[in-house]
């Protein structure tokens, strides 16, 4: 009859890959239950490489079979990393700066500034500190909608000084330029633009910076993602499938560039008469459902058109702070929550792995020398 002392000294002959010392050394055998002829063994690892599993269950079962004994091993190891935007780039050029929210849509026109300004004092209001970044240099237009207009920014030795508005520090391209000037962008001009953004103003210590794109996906996108990890990216639509079109294509960029999707906002969704209270369909409603599963990912919010967001939006008094019992307020209150914690998922994504046991390091999958020296940076 074989005990679990009997495959515990066996498991002392498996190795831990790349290593002299075997997996009970390291501490890394968790239970034994045995069941006649049957053995379940939880083992804990700290690397996430799939071949130091497969390469363990295999010892495992193997050095088991010569006793008769059949093994169910159940691994539990760190989740692997996930890409980041940056993670070709390796650039982080606003490191104070904890998160960054990519506000993207299709097209003009469907509602992206309006979305970010509101989640923005939507989280603010949360008692999050928000940093709002109008990088829509074809049309810069959150100046108006956070009541900034017409007022010069500040400088301070080389780099400028945030307005600060609703608590929220903003900045806008629009404020940077002379009013009324057009500029024709050429690529070169828009990465430049955005990265002096991101770099030259005095956003200081922020929870999350709210980014405002220019519609599309172009320069200031790839640049964008190049120049800082972005946390999540969020897309603004309205319900047609002529902009669910555009729209699928943001979304596919977001997955390109290794940006995690925090969901879709579903603008203009339907229309409320104020005089009859009567909803009627305009631009069609709830057809981004489908697209979210498509990508995996959900509707943050469905808002609907309502003249209070347009009057809000001209006079620069951001409809969740001042109108806060509205539907459309409390849609976007929710949808800061949600988009709250889709950043957190993505940060404990991205966490950094530092496995060490008794002060070695037991991360690679590589051959090693005696002392248990990995030969990572870890
Ligand atoms: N749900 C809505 N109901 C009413 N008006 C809206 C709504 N969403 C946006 N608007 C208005 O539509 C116009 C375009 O919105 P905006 O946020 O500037 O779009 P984008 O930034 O995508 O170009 C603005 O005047 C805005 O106030
Ligand atoms: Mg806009």
């Amino acid at each position: 009859m074989i005990t679990v002392e009997q495959i515990n000294d066996r498991l002392k002959n498996v190795k831990y890959p790349g290593f002299a010392k075997s997996i009970v050394d390291f501490g890394f055998v968790k239970d034994i239950q045995l069941n006649g002829k049957k053995a379940d063994i939880s083992i804990q690892i700290t690397s996430s490489a799939i071949e130091v599993e497969n390469a363990l269950i295999d010892d495992i079962t193997k050095e088991l079979r010569t006793i008769d004994i059949d093994a169910n091993i159940a691994v539990d190891k760190p989740q692997q990393p996930q890409q980041q935007s940056n993670t070709t780039s390796g650039k982080n050029i606003a490191p104070d700066i904890k998160n960054f929210v990519m506000v993207s849509s299709g097209k003009g026109g469907v509602g992206k500034s309006t979305t970010s300004v509101n989640l923005a004092v939507a989280l603010a209001m949360q008692g999050k500190k928000v940093g709002l970044l109008d990088a829509d240099i074809y049309g810069p237009n959150i100046p108006r909608m956070m009541g900034l207009q017409n007022q010069e920014p500040k400088i301070a030795g080389d780099k400028v000084i945030p307005f600060e508005s609703y608590g929220i520090k903003v900045m806008s391209m629009g404020s940077l330029m002379e009013e009324g000037q057009a500029l024709i962008w050429r690529g070169a001009m828009v990465m430049k633009a955005i990265e002096q953004l991101l770099r030259d103003i005095l956003w200081g210590d922020l929870d999350v910076l709210i980014i405002d794109m220019p519609p599309g996906t172009g320069d200031a996108q790839l640049t964008l993602a190049q120049s800082v990890p972005v946390s999540v990216g969020i897309n603004v639509t309205t319900p047609q499938h002529v902009a669910l079109d555009d729209s699928k294509r943001s979304l596919q960029m977001f997955k390109k560039l290794h940006i995690p999707i925090a969901g879709i906002i579903e603008n203009m969704s339907g229309f409320v008469c104020p005089k009859c209270d009567e909803e009627s369909d305009i631009f069609g409603k709830g057809t981004c459902e489908d697209i979210a599963k498509e990508f995996d990912t959900k509707v943050l919010a469905s808002i609907p058109i309502e003249p209070s967001i347009r009057i809000s939006g001209d006079e620069g008094k951001p409809v969740v702070y001042n109108n806060p019992e509205t539907v459309t307020s409390k849609r976007f209150m929710i949808a800061a929550d949600n988009l709250w914690q889709a950043i957190v998922k993505s940060d404990a994504n991205n966490s950094s792995i530092q496995p060490t046991t008794n002060g070695v390091s037991a991360c690679s999958t590589e051959k090693n020398n005696e002392k248990g020296d990995c030969g990572c940076d870890h």
